[in-house]
């Protein structure tokens, strides 16, 4: 049994730098065709000679998914130059937060524009082009906070929760077409989002205690989870929320189980 994206038209938003940039790379390894979309011109940049020096087929769009419109021309142009749209990945996201007494409204906002109205217009871009082909699969970044928010994340964590009840939605009306949609939740990925390599040495302790695999996830640890949910392989799963976090909290107290080994 293999994976296989061969041929396949995957898009990946978000796909500049952390943990999307290593889903649009894993999926031109598995041999995609990817779009990757950002809104920093220089994450694009560098993408290009990345992706230019190892040769992978792929194209870089610089829209910023909040605006509907440039998600329209960015779809239009990935659809033109291939043909085709058969994976898109909503990973373009922000975390930012405040208790809810303290939390503005612009922060709010900020959260649900980007990881709730992005995946939303992302998704009614693509879908009439997976219902035409009767075949696709949408995966969307939701996170460990859609699971289990913490304190200061009401922002980040319902917008997120949002996610998840889109999922669901999308899954169901998408379900006669062929087209799966799912999300997924990283836990702990240190990436320039959240900074937990910058962690002082007594919080990273603290922070892998919650862990059962006790170590931080890699991009690589979601990447390879968003290739086989995008492949073949995965026909029959759809609306469903895969957590990908080491097992955070799997147990009440996971570090015990260290100090008994
Ligand atoms: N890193 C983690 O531990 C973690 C945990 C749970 C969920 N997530 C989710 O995974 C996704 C990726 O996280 P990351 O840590 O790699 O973040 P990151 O900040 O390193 O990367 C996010 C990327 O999205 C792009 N982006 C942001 N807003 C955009 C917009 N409006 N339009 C287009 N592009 C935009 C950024 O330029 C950047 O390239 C996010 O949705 C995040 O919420 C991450």
């Amino acid at each position: 049994m293999q994976i296989n994206l061969n041929d396949k038209v995957a898009i990946v938003t978000g796909g500049g730098r952390g943990i999307g940039r290593v889903i649009a790379r894993t999926f031109a390894q598995e041999g995609a065709k990817v779009a990757i979309i950002d809104f920093k011109q220089d994450l694009l940049d560098d993408a290009t000679a990345e992706w230019q020096k190892a040769g992978w087929d792929g194209l870089q769009v610089n829209a910023d998914v909040r605006h509907k419109d440039q998600v329209a021309s960015a779809v239009a142009e990935i659809e033109a130059k291939y043909g085709r749209v058969d994976i898109l990945v909503n990973d373009a996201g922000v975390a930012s937060g405040a208790k809810v007494t303290e939390l503005a409204e612009e922060t709010w906002d900020a959260n649900f524009d980007t990881n709730t109205k992005g995946t939303f217009l992302m998704c009614q871009a693509v879908a009439p082009i997976m219902k035409r082909q009767k075949w696709g699969r949408i995966l969307n970044a939701a996170s460990y906070a859609a699971i289990t928010p913490s304190i200061g994340s009401a922002a980040y964590a319902s917008s997120k929760y949002a996610v998840v009840g889109f999922t669901r939605v999308m899954a169901g009306e998408l379900g006669p077409y062929d087209v799966t949609v799912n999300c997924y939740s990283p836990g702990m990925v240190p990436t320039l989002m959240n900074r937990f390599a910058d962690a002082p040495p007594d919080r990273k302790e603290k922070l892998l205690d919650t862990l059962t695999l006790r170590r931080w996830g890699t991009p690589e640890d979601v990447a390879n989870l968003l290739a086989f949910l995008a492949s073949d392989l995965a026909q029959y799963i759809t609306g469903a929320h895969i957590d990908c976090s080491g097992g955070k909290y799997a147990t009440q107290f996971p570090s015990l189980a260290y100090e008994q080994v």
